[in-house]
C-alpha cells in the first residue's frame, strides 16, 4: 500500500471510531476530504424570496442542516477586511465546489451557502453577529465559513454542491 493509500485508511479509521462514539458528522466531513468530493445528490429547490438581509435560514438536506444566508452590505464590507486569523483563508484545505473556492466561498457574493456542521466534531454553530460560533468547543468561523486559528476546527465549513435556477432559486444538491 503506497503512502498516500495508508494515509487515506487512516483518516478513515479515525473518522469511523469518532463515528463510534456519535460523531457521525465528522465521519461525513473526513469521508469528503479523503475523497476531495463535496456534497451531492438528492436536488432541494428552495426558494429564496423570502429569506432577510443578516438572516439565515435552515433547511434540511440528506439529513444535515443546510444553512442560507442573504448577507447584508455590512457582512459583505467586513469579509473584504484582511485577517490573519484564519486557519485556512483561501480554502486551499477545505471543501467546497471548485466554483466556491474565492474569498466568499459562495456563487454569488450575497448568498452564502453551507452545511452548518462544525468541522470539529459536527455540532451546529449559532450566527453571532459578524461570525458563526460553535457552542460544544468554540470554534469560530467567519460569514464566508472560514475557520478562525482560534479552537480545535481547522477546517472550514463544508459548502455542498449547489446551482442558481433563477433570481430567487436555488438548488442544493446539484453542481452550478
Ligand atoms: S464541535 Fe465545534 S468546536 Fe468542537
Amino acid at each position: 500500500m503506497d503512502h498516500a493509500s495508508k494515509s487515506q485508511r487512516r483518516r478513515i479509521v479515525i473518522a469511523a471510531g469518532a463515528c463510534a462514539a456519535g460523531g457521525g458528522a465528522l465521519f461525513l466531513s473526513q469521508q469528503h476530504h479523503a475523497t476531495r468530493s463535496w456534497p451531492h445528490g438528492s436536488p432541494l429547490a428552495v426558494d429564496l424570496a423570502s429569506l432577510v438581509a443578516g438572516k439565515l435560514k435552515t433547511v434540511e438536506w440528506q439529513g444535515k442542516p443546510v444553512w442560507l444566508l442573504r448577507r447584508s452590505e455590512h457582512m459583505l464590507a467586513a469579509l473584504a477586511k484582511p485577517n490573519n486569523d484564519l486557519a485556512d483563508p483561501d480554502s486551499k484545505a477545505s471543501l467546497q465546489p471548485d466554483a466556491c473556492q474565492n474569498p466568499l466561498r459562495s456563487l454569488r457574493p450575497e448568498i452564502f451557502v453551507a452545511i452548518g456542521l462544525c468541522t470539529h466534531q459536527g455540532c451546529t454553530p449559532a450566527l453571532n453577529g459578524d461570525h458563526f460560533l460553535c457552542p460544544c468547543h468554540t470554534s469560530k468561523y467567519d460569514l464566508a465559513g472560514r475557520v478562525f486559528k482560534v479552537g480545535p476546527a481547522q477546517a472550514n465549513l463544508v459548502i455542498p454542491a449547489y446551482r442558481f435556477d433563477g433570481e430567487n432559486t436555488i438548488t442544493i444538491g446539484a453542481d452550478a
